[in-house]
């Protein structure tokens, strides 16, 4: 989604600015700009479309000024236009602002400024701010220059209803950066003799790994040699210098064609990565002290909601399959914009778990903060270290999957499900799991990441299934029980990159509705157990070659199927029951990421989409 990069320090801001915005690329945006600070005025460039059409466009101007910001926008109000592009200008050219987020009460602040003499020239919420700001700081005493800047951003942010990451310049101080947030993430980096202060460590990481995360209501304002913390209230705050904890490299393609491709085949390390310090000594179970809870509080636990969004809900739908099954705890999945508006009655005993890989998804924030509210022990399984679901919920456990570029989610979503298997694990054992089945469960967990290598070293065939597949324009996915949530990932993320329609059923609901798609333009993948269910499955595939359906299936060595009732197979090696989702999901995601790579598409920026998905 929208992105910030901004620049205070020695150097010109031009390099910085843009480099950092090409860093954040992956967010997902549609159009750019920057603003830099020239001899006191401020000069804007913005364009629709790609980041290489501003580089070109900077180039021509040669910008030198050494203070400046840039965004990449994802259209929320208003068209792809230059008009609407960031950074925002205030009436009088004194300002520059680029804002993520959504002012939700704009309509309300433009028909004041209209009424106080302001313009506009843009559809969006995001310049009715910069004009508040200009409006306030006009009614600030002159002679108090030091606060006169912050202060008319405090004051303004006061009437401001809704979510914003901000970072604002201004024409009369040609070193200072001022930016704010609520429910919207701002970081700052510290380098040596510069700062950048952006919405995700990536725009920055190459320059330094020293950082600030400010909270929400904290106002930073930062000079190329000092900053200061302090609240929308008036408070001063104290501010903690951290170090982030993966390198630029991490985020770089390396030999690969793309960061999907990347990310899929970097699985075996991401799951030893997540596992790592996660066994109990005697190897009979799983440890996670970072949820902060005591055997005895975890044993006292009646229910567990799990909430999320897209991919990261999918690694909670099998959370379900796993607990009840391993631990006996009833489980109720939630997707987190649904569960912050419904108001569920929730019992005392219950525990809630978001889960995220960016730590930012403004709906599953919102479902944290919603099941705080209420006093419910809230839990997070998350990627990003020091991310803002981190910070707030009361525990949780971390992913340790190192940064994913791509958007569609693959490592992060099979890390999820690890440590979903090992919750399962761990709160089984404390329940009425025997310590045999916890020591086969931990055997199994470790021979997972040479399995999925296993997978991964036939890519070339599956790229091959992929490029006779990939001429179909729908495609149904089909697995039962702990698989079906598998069949809706591999679904969307098909969808997602190749813009194919593909929809996830369980498979024995095909007969209630979605049968009525197959032909033989209308290809079935099937992903099938390895238990007794695995003849039901096969029913349901009888079912879909009477129509004159192609089956593609993924099954696990030894499997045997009725001559004639599979086009093509993908075997996966046989495993625990817990962890057959991880292995199925290889294949899925190997399917999607080759059919859209034969079909020509942007695969690590699919159109419309965004990283992480900081608006409702
Ligand atoms: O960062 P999060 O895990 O909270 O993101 C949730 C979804 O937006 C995300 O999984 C989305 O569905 C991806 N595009 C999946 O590939």
């Amino acid at each position: 989604m929208c992105g910030i990069v901004s620049y205070t320090g020695k150097r010109s801001a031009r390099q910085a600015l843009i480099d950092g915005l090409k860093r954040i690329e992956y967010r997902g945006y549609d159009s750019a700009g920057i603003a830099t600070h020239e001899k006191d005025t401020l000069q804007v460039i913005r364009k629709p479309g790609r980041i290489e059409v501003l580089a070109e466009e900077v180039d021509k101007v040669e910008p030198e000024g050494t203070l400046g910001i840039a965004h990449t926008r994802w259209a929320t109000h208003g068209e792809v236009t230059e008009a609407n592009a960031h950074p925002h200008l205030s009436n009088n050219g004194k300002f520059a602002l680029v804002h993520n987020g959504i002012i939700e009460n704009y309509v309300t602040i433009k028909k004041f400024l209209e009424s106080e003499g302001y313009t506009f020239s843009s559809e969006t919420d995001s310049e009715v701010l910069v004009n508040l700001i200009s409006y306030h700081y006009d009614k600030e005493p002159k002679n108090d220059k030091n606060n006169r800047f912050c202060e008319s951003i405090r004051k303004s942010l006061l009437h401001v209803e809704g979510t914003y990451g901000i970072v604002v310049i201004c024409d009369d101080y040609p070193n200072d950066l001022v930016g704010a947030r609520k429910s919207s993430p701002l970081i700052l980096g510290i380098g040596k003799d510069e700062k950048i202060l952006a919405s995700d460590v990536s725009a920055f990481v190459k320059r330094t790994q020293d950082v600030v995360y400010l909270r929400d209501g904290e106002i930073i304002h930062v000079t190329e040699d000092d900053f200061s913390i302090t609240t929308v209230t008036q408070k001063d705050v104290t501010a903690v210098i951290e170090k982030i904890e993966w390198k630029a490299e991490d985020a770089e393609l390396g030999s690969f064609k793309h960061f999907m491709e990347k990310e899929i085949f970097e699985q075996p390390t991401a799951l030893e990565n997540a596992m790592r310090g996660h066994f109990s000594e005697d190897a009979t179970t799983a440890i996670f002290g970072g949820l902060n809870m005591s055997a005895q509080e975890l044993r006292q636990v009646d229910r567990i909601i799990f909430c999320a969004c897209g991919t990261a809900w999918h690694a909670c739908l099998t959370a379900e399959y796993l607990i009840e099954r391993y631990a006996r705890i009833p489980v109720e999945v939630e997707y987190a914009s649904e569960f912050r508006y419904r108001n569920a009655p929730l019992d005392k005993n219950t525990l809630v778990f978001v889960v995220s890989q960016s730590g930012e998804t403004l709906d599953t924030l919102a479902a944290l903060r919603e099941s705080q509210r209420k006093g419910y022990r809230t839990l997070a399984i998350n990627n990003v270290v020091g991310s803002t679901i981190a910070r707030e919920s009361d525990g949780g456990i971390y992913q340790h999957a190192g940064p994913e570029i791509g958007v569609a989610s693959t490592k992060a979503f099979t890390s999820q499900l690890v440590i979903v298997a090992m919750l399962a694990l761990y709160l089984g054992r404390m329940r009425d799991m025997s310590l045999g089945d916890g020591s086969q469960f931990v055997n199994a967990l470790k021979q997972l990441p040479e399995q999925v290598h296993q997978i991964l070293e036939k890519s070339h065939y599956i790229q091959e299934i992929a490029q006779k597949y990939a001429h179909h324009e729908d495609f149904l996915f089909l697995g039962r029980q702990i698989l079906f949530p598998i069949a809706l990932e591999g679904a969307l993320k098909l969808k997602e990159i190749s813009y194919i329609h593909a929809e996830g059923y369980p498979a024995a609901e095909l007969k209630h509705g979605p049968i009525a798609l197959i032909s033989p333009k209308c290809p079935s993948v099937f992903l099938t157990n390895q238990e007794s269910i695995f003849n039901k499955t096969l029913a349901n595939m009888q079912e879909v070659k009477a129509r004159k359906g192609e089956i593609l299936a993924i099954a696990a060595a030894g499997r045997i199927f009725p001559e004639g009732l599979v086009d093509d197979l993908i075997i996966v090696p046989p495993a625990h029951a817990a962890l057959q989702p991880i292995l199925a999901t290889i294949p899925v995601q190997l399917l999607s990421y080759y059919i859209a790579v034969e079909r020509g598409c942007d695969v690590d920026k699919p159109r419309n989409l965004a990283k992480s998905v900081t608006v409702e």
